[in-house]
């Protein structure tokens, strides 16, 4: 366990990691109204920092990329301030930390969008289900297709928002193309059916996001600090049809990553949260062979399961989501076979610091250096 090969130091691109543990990111609801995420939000990601990686909580590139509630942003000058304490905090204990850059198109409600407008998309495609409001839980409206002018903007919004990551002392960002917001809304047919150059052939679907890479990149001095997520299996939030060929699609869409010079993919595989079985037409081998960068796999990991994808050569570095909610220590833990805690779902999305940044680990409260 402690000798197992996951735990032991690797390279990520230019970057000495611990490990191969990466912190998935996880939304938790805990920011107000402005987006500024809460002071706790140090202590939080400080005592989680003894993974080789952590990718931070989805992050709104604008007010109108805010899907959820209580969740952060990277626009205003008040967020890169805390956010740049969050940073120091990880820095302080050896940690590394990119931000997911977030816009979440039409999953999202005229309740949490500027002036309670209706939630922006490529196609005018109502999701199922429903939105996390400040009024509880509330069904998702039919989105507005973006006009073709209108897409520079966003583009330059991921722009500013990879240039306050920068200011806010992150190591790299995630661009967040998974889980069937905005960007994933133009890639899949089932939910872009514009007729512009932004829809139509699979060139046309990866525009955009091939755009906000683009423009995510130049910030950065090229792809070795830029991640980006993918889910080609995954259907929620939405009820959200899969690509009608994930396999030529995602195919494309890996080849043009690769040519950016991207540090790594984050694939979820499988189903998020759900079934690592993929469906047909999904080949996580197929776009593994496609990319030169590092190759995260995530979705239901254990250590077990990482050995042995890292050993068939399948995957570099392992995410785990939902093991870090309640186990901030929780390298030390997979290197000794202690029992990993399980947080109750009540304290997933939503409250303060109770359920959050007050996890113990094995043996007590978790020190942060500061
Ligand atoms: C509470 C919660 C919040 C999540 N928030 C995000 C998020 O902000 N961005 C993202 O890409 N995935 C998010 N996910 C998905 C996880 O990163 C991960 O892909 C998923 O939980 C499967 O991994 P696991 O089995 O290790 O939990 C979230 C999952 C959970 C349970």
């Amino acid at each position: 366990m402690a000798t197992s090969p996951i735990l032991q130091p690797t390279k990520l691109g230019d970057l000495a990691l611990k490990n191969r543990v990466v912190m998935a990111p996880l939304t938790r609801s805990r920011s107000p109204k402005d987006g500024v995420p809460p002071p706790f939000a140090a202590d939080y990601y400080g005592q989680r920092a003894g993974c080789g990686l952590i990718v931070s909580e989805a992050t709104n590139i604008s007010p109108q990329g805010v899907g959820y509630a209580y969740t952060p942003g990277i626009w205003s000058d008040q967020q890169v301030e805390r956010w740049r304490a969050i940073t120091g905090t990880v820095h302080a204990n050896d940690g590394l930390i990119f931000l997911q850059l977030w816009h979440c198109g039409r999953i999202s409600h005229p309740d949490v969008q500027p002036g309670g407008a209706t939630p922006v998309s490529a196609s005018a495609i109502r999701p199922k289900g429903t939105a996390f409001t400040e009024t509880g839980m509330q069904a998702h409206v039919t989105p507005r297709a973006l006009e073709t002018d209108e897409i520079p903007g966003i583009v330059e919004d991921y722009r500013r928002a990879a240039v306050n990551a920068k200011a806010a002392g992150f190591d790299g960002v995630e661009v967040h193309s998974a889980n069937n917001y905005l960007l994933e809304q133009f890639v899949r047919d089932t939910t872009n059916h514009r007729t512009d150059r932004y829809g139509g052939s699979i060139e046309n679907r990866l525009r955009f996001p091939l755009e906000v890479v683009r423009a995510v990149t130049e910030v950065w001095g090229g792809g070795g600090r830029v991640g980006i997520r993918l889910s080609p299996a995954t259907s929620a939030p939405g009820d959200t049809p899969l690509d009608s060929d994930p396999r030529a699609t995602y195919g494309a869409y890996v080849d043009a990553l690769a040519a950016f010079g991207l540090l790594y993919i984050h694939l979820i595989e499988g189903v998020t949260q759900q079934t690592r079985d993929t469906p047909d037409g999904v080949d996580r081998a197929d776009l593994r062979r496609r990319f030169k960068g590092a190759y995260i796999g995530n979705n239901q990991m254990t250590l077990a399961l990482a050995e042995k994808e890292l050993a068939a050569g399948h995957a570099d570095l392992f995410s785990f989501g939902r093991p870090y909610i309640a186990n901030p220590d929780l390298v030390d833990r997979l290197a000794t076979g202690a029992p990993l805690a399980e947080a109750p779902k009540p304290y997933w999305y939503g409250g303060g610091a109770n359920g959050y940044s007050d996890w113990p680990g094995m043996h007590g409260p978790v020190d942060v250096r500061r």
